[in-house]
């Protein structure tokens, strides 16, 4: 899968996705992750990608033409590609749209934006869907790619190690524990139930899965 990222802050995506899991997916080309900076498309002699909104208001908006182009260059001559930009009120995004992402599209282009917003004519332009990762408003839209990026690339075959769709399995129904087997906090002593200690792997089943 491709996913192509549209930000004025390559360094921040990039410092994510180039670490643990997402590097050795990228390694063993199970995904690709590409970034744009918008300020690259930009024509005028200061680079800028913003600028005051029509009719007033607070802040600055971003304006549609370098993402436009940012986007054309992503997409190349690629057919069946999914647009995402990011809003607060957006679609959420859920593990099952994860992997109908997966399912439908080789080609995955998300914008993020920065300031008050984009400008809208790039919605319009691209078809674009507004998603959104959760009921709170954040800075911008770099997190939410990483969240969708990190969500969507995990749930392809060989991207988590054996170990780590165990570990998946465990996080979803049980406690855990690792030595030592007992800790001391503020006076108190807390110790790994018994039950994990006493190599019976059937009961450690059965008391994992009660829990
Ligand atoms: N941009 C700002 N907040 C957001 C959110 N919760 N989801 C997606 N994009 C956003």
């Amino acid at each position: 899968m491709n996913f192509h990222i549209i930000t004025i802050f390559p360094e921040m995506f990039r410092s994510y996705v180039d670490e643990s899991i997402l590097a050795r997916a990228q390694k063993k080309k199970l995904i690709n992750i590409k970034v744009y900076n918008p300020r690259d498309f930009t024509k005028d002699i200061h680079r800028s990608v913003d600028d005051k909104p029509y009719g007033g208001g607070p802040g600055m908006v971003m304006q549609a033409e370098p993402i436009l182009r940012a986007v054309e260059k992503a997409r190349g001559r690629k057919k069946n590609v999914k647009v995402i930009m990011f809003s607060p009120g957006g679609k959420q995004f859920t593990n099952k749209y994860a992997r109908a992402l997966n399912k439908k599209y080789k080609d995955v282009i998300l914008i993020s934006g920065r300031y008050e917003g984009i400008d809208s004519r790039v919605k319009k332009a691209l078809r674009a869907e507004e998603v959104s990762i959760g009921p709170y408003v954040l800075t911008g839209g770099e997190v939410p790619a990483m969240v969708v990026v990190d969500a969507t690339a995990r749930q392809i075959p060989g991207v988590l190690g054996h170990a780590e769709s165990l570990e998946e399995k465990r996080i979803a129904s049980s406690e855990m524990y690792t030595r030592p087997e007992i800790i001391k906090h503020k006076g108190k002593n807390y110790k790994v139930p018994k039950i994990l200690l006493s190599g019976d792997h059937k009961k450690i089943e059965e008391w994992r899965k009660g829990r």
